[in-house]
């Protein structure tokens, strides 16, 4: 666990020592703003206890306002039932998602816990902090949004920026990490169009640090510029692909 920012009553921690054997290493963020919390894509069943006891390290569960799950992805929602059924917490998933969240085990009863977010994307109030949560859909879920929070100055970029195998703090040397960062976007992100959609539209946002689901952490402006005009060259998904699939 280690902290991304902390002033006036808000903070920022990232939560990324809880995976282990066979799993991809994930960050679980929290957002505490005047003692109320926020938890982003939670992970699965086998590091929800840890997950809850660090949260309780925080503030009181009962302060635990929102869940947001950025996408469908097992590593962000296979315990979503469990999460809602022993907290009042409200879960924030994205509309074309809510039809097939059941099928991960949601009972029906928790179902109107949950707030769809809307194509187009919401606002929500933490302990009267308004944090943004920004459409970015195909990067690389279909229905998929970022969060953005105004006090801390961080973009949380879901899958955007992950690396697998590098570092898992703060990222010191850029170069050094697009090893770590390019085989996953080459196959999980589609293309170079939703890239460019989210280039221009992070530009328009002040932004001290991008923090990814899994791996290292971009903080400073230089850094956070890195990534940003690294995102831009990219290319991946069906950009990279040839004129038909192998036949086995
Ligand atoms: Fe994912
Ligand atoms: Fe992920």
């Amino acid at each position: 666990m280690y902290t991304l920012y902390e002033a006036d009553g808000h903070k920022n921690i990232c939560v990324n020592d809880l995976s282990f054997a066979h799993m991809v290493d994930s960050n679980q963020h929290i957002i505490v703003h005047n003692n109320e919390a926020m938890l982003l894509d939670p992970g699965g069943h086998k590091i929800f206890t840890k997950l809850f006891t660090e949260i309780t390290s925080l503030t009181s569960i009962n302060n635990l306002k929102y869940i947001f799950f950025s996408h469908q992805d097992p590593d962000i929602i296979a315990a979503a039932n469990g999460w809602l059924m022993t907290t009042s917490a409200r879960g924030l998933l994205p509309e074309i998602w809510m039809r097939f969240i059941t099928h991960f085990g949601v009972d029906k009863m928790v179902l109107n816990q949950i707030t769809p977010i809307p194509d187009d994307g919401l606002a929500v109030n933490l302990g009267g902090c308004e944090l943004k949560l920004i459409p970015a859909h195909f990067l690389h879920s279909p229905g998929n949004f970022q969060v953005y929070d105004p006090q801390a100055r961080i973009l949380y970029s879901g899958d955007l920026g992950a690396s697998v195998g590098g570092k898992n703090q703060f990222v010191e040397d850029f170069d050094h990490h697009i090893q770590f960062m390019e085989g996953f976007h080459h196959r999980y992100m589609p293309g170079t169009k939703p890239l460019k959609m989210w280039v221009n539209t992070v530009r328009q946002l002040e932004i001290d640090t991008i923090a990814p689901q899994h791996g290292g952490v971009f903080a400073g402006p230089e850094m956070v510029q890195r990534f940003i005009d690294w995102v831009d060259s990219l290319e991946c998904g069906f950009d990279r692909l040839g004129d038909s699939y192998p036949i086995p």
